[in-house]
């Protein structure tokens, strides 16, 4: 087992990465304050891994928390069920809420966690790829809007995650393909060699390897809470982990929450700001294309929905949470490795940008 840290003073927290950890209750009972405890997972997960997180919990007579699975269901209402379960058992300000699942069921449960009473206890045990690698680490928390992604949530930490890699051998492939998104992306915003690696390790990934996943977990973990720990709410350094995510949300929220995974609508979103970078004479299409490859190995859409115009794009970009004094912000690439967070570009590369033929140019790699 690994344990990693993110650094946050008084809020500070383990991650805790390895095979089988699910049923270490020796991992989990230090971070449960109180005597209670309460499990949020949904009806995916439930049959594959609550039998055994109750298992382990079982001194503490968890209830649990079963909520209707998908992205469509982040919202107020599935939001409401966790308050009914907790109210219904009579969970008081000592209680300790686990996340089950993945980056959906984290989200929710931690705002639930950050909201019931004020603020409770909170655990992530995140059980898909990009949740492992995400989600899970750096406190932010919420739900969808129909207007916008993640518009409505809070700045809320755990207080501890554990990483039971053995959970990825149930996950879809498509599920793992779309963390894999987010994995790429540590690379293209600020670790090189983490890249070079991932092209030679890509089969490898995909085929379960355990070997392979935990190092691409840790090092993504790594680079994540080194970031979380310089900039918490964001002030700086932390959007750049938002690369194609502006784009990315546009895609989801447009197509219908749960059409696109928020990893494809990643990866097709960070080939647009690739493109953007390039067209603003920063990175060399040969860089572009590179990055392009990467995601079609890993199995993810490099084009965006031939149904979104650029004035889609437009509608809900203007909604993006890094619109600052009604400028829109981007997170694009100066170099590989190096992502900037700027407002300072020519609105014709913009517009040029969401009107590329992306087809045309995954076909001619
Ligand atoms: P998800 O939570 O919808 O999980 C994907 C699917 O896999 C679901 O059907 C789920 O039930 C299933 N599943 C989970 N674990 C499984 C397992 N071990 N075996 C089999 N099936 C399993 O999607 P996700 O990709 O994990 O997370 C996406 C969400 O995370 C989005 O809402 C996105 O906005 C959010 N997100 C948040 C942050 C953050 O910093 N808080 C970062 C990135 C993404
Ligand atoms: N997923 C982006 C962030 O946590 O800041």
């Amino acid at each position: 087992m690994q344990t990693l840290h993110v650094d946050l003073g008084e809020r500070s927290y383990p991650i805790y990465i390895g095979a089988g950890l699910l049923a270490r209750s020796d991992l989990l009972v230090p971070h449960i304050a109180g005597r209670q405890v309460a499990i949020v997972t949904n009806e995916t997960v439930a049959p594959l891994y609550l039998e055994a997180l109750e298992a382990a919990l079982s001194g503490f007579n968890p209830t649990s928390i079963v909520l209707p699975d998908g992205e469509a269901y982040k919202n107020w209402q599935t939001l409401q069920l966790i308050f009914d379960g907790l109210l219904g058992a009579r969970h008081d300000r000592g209680t300790t809420v686990i996340a089950l699942g993945g980056g959906v069921i984290g989200d929710m449960a931690g705002f639930a966690a950050a909201c019931y009473q004020r603020g409770v206890n909170f655990i992530q045990i995140p059980t898909t790829l990009l949740s492992q690698v995400d989600s899970s680490v750096g406190g932010k928390t919420g739900i969808n809007h129909p207007l916008g992604k993640n518009m409505v949530g809070a700045f809320y930490q755990p207080q501890g995650v554990l990483i039971d890699t053995q959970t990825l051998s149930t996950l879809p492939a498509r599920e793992l393909s779309a963390g894999l998104a987010e994995v790429i992306k540590y690379g293209l915003i600020c670790d090189e060699p983490f890249l070079t690696w991932l092209e030679a390790s890509m089969p490898a990934l995909r085929a379960l390897d355990q070997v392979a996943l935990t190092t691409a977990i840790e090092r993504s973990c790594a680079a994540k809470a080194r970031v979380v720990g310089a900039d918490e709410r964001e002030s700086g350094v932390r959007a750049t982990l938002n690369l194609g995510h502006t784009f990315g949300h546009a895609i989801e929220t447009q197509q219908g929450y749960g059409a696109w995974l928020h990893g494809e609508a990643v990866a097709a979103g960070t080939v647009m700001a690739l493109e953007m970078s390039c067209r603003l004479g920063w990175i060399q299409s040969g860089e572009r294309d590179r990055a392009i490859r990467l995601f079609l190995a890993a199995g993810l859409p490099v084009v965006p929905p031939e149904d979104m115009l650029p004035e889609h794009f437009l509608e809900h970009m203007a909604v993006d949470k890094k619109v600052l004094d009604g400028r829109l912000r981007l997170v694009l690439l100066r170099a590989i490795g190096e992502a900037v967070v700027t407002s300072d570009f020519p609105r014709e590369v913009l517009n040029a940008t969401l009107d590329a033929d992306y087809a045309a140019l995954a076909a001619q790699l």
